[in-house]
């Protein structure tokens, strides 16, 4: 028998986010998910998760946007997206056919827009759940200014919860103090799970021009550079939270999905590896079940969080 991979991203809540595999993209690395169906099975994975979207289309920050660095990479987008109405007539039908459950990353530029943007999305065929970008790093107005504060980021959560009965998933940034703090006020209003992390705040210098490399300077740091810090933050939240935590940061095999997982993740997300190998997920995927039937571990659940002290 082949092991069980499948796990509850919102167990008791009025809308199920029951995931065949606990492997999906992570936001902004994957498009809309309708370019690499072109290419392989995505109804393999786990889940999708959209691009960030935001109320209005928006054509992003200037030129360079993306530079590379050791075991890494710093990106400053700043949210390049079609807007809500088009994600919701253009993408959501696709969606809608597809026998994989699709999470829809939104980015508000106020705390009431995640409420509103909540609304728009609930009851959209296609839609399963509301991943919540409070912690953008790249962006003037919401994004990480919300996401490192935590009144703000209960707030965000508060506003979007009570707008639909879907999963509510709540992406915390890394650039923080407390993200146990962070991850619990989001818990505590409603949030059906936390996403950790987004990206690591960061920047380059080009020795040329004797300036920063990216033009707001500063930039989201993503790949295997993030990878302890990403650990340590599910580590951390997931001994605190009674609800889910998906893993994400500097994933790229198989045996780091199973540290996630055992670092208390219910599920991962792969981002940056998705750049350099668009078979990532599958990578991943398949590293993972190979991992677990070497192992003799038969049910994702005897690897989440048994790195956790007891208690
Ligand atoms: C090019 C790029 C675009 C991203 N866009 C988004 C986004 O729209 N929304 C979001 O929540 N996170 C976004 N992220 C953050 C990733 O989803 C992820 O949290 C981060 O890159 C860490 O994972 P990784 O090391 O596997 O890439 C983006 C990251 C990259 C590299």
């Amino acid at each position: 028998m082949p092991p069980s991979l499948q796990v509850d991203l919102a167990p008791g809540r009025k809308s199920s986010l029951l995931l065949k595999n606990p492997v999906m993209p992570a936001s902004g690395t994957f498009s809309w998910g309708l370019e690499f169906a072109k290419h392989y099975d995505i109804e393999q994975l786990g889940a999708v998760v959209s691009k960030g979207v935001t109320m209005a289309a928006r054509s992003g920050n200037a030129q360079p946007r993306v530079a590379e660095t050791p075991a890494g990479m710093l990106n400053s987008i700043g949210l390049q997206n079609i807007g809500i109405d088009s994600c919701i007539s253009d993408m959501a039908p696709t969606w809608a056919r597809w026998r994989v459950p699709v999470i829809v990353n939104i980015a508000g530029d106020t705390i009431d827009e995640f409420g509103q943007m909540t609304r728009m999305l609930d009851d959209v065929p296609g839609i399963a759940a509301i991943e919540l970008n409070i912690s953008c790093p790249n962006v003037d107005q919401g994004g990480i200014e919300i996401g490192q504060d935590i009144s703000a980021s209960a707030r965000a959560t508060r506003a979007a919860v009570r707008n639909t009965d879907l999963p509510v998933i709540v992406k915390i940034t890394p650039n923080v103090t407390d993200p146990v703090a962070l991850a619990l006020a989001c818990e505590a209003e409603g949030a059906a799970a936390i996403c950790a992390i987004n990206t690591v705040l960061g920047l380059a210098i080009d020795l040329r021009r004797r300036e920063a490399v990216l033009p707001r300077a500063r930039g989201g740091l993503s790949g295997p550079a993030i990878k302890p810090i990403a650990l340590r933050i599910v580590h951390d939240v997931s001994k605190a939270v009674r609800i889910p935590v998906i893993g994400c940061g500097g994933i790229s095999t198989g045996e780091d999905a199973v540290e996630f997982l055992m670092a208390g993740a219910t599920a991962v997300q792969v981002g940056t590896a998705s750049f350099a190998n668009p078979r990532a997920l599958l990578d991943v995927l398949e590293g993972l079940q190979s991992w677990m039937v070497a192992n003799g571990v038969d049910d994702v659940h005897q690897l989440i969080g048994c790195a956790l002290p007891p208690g």
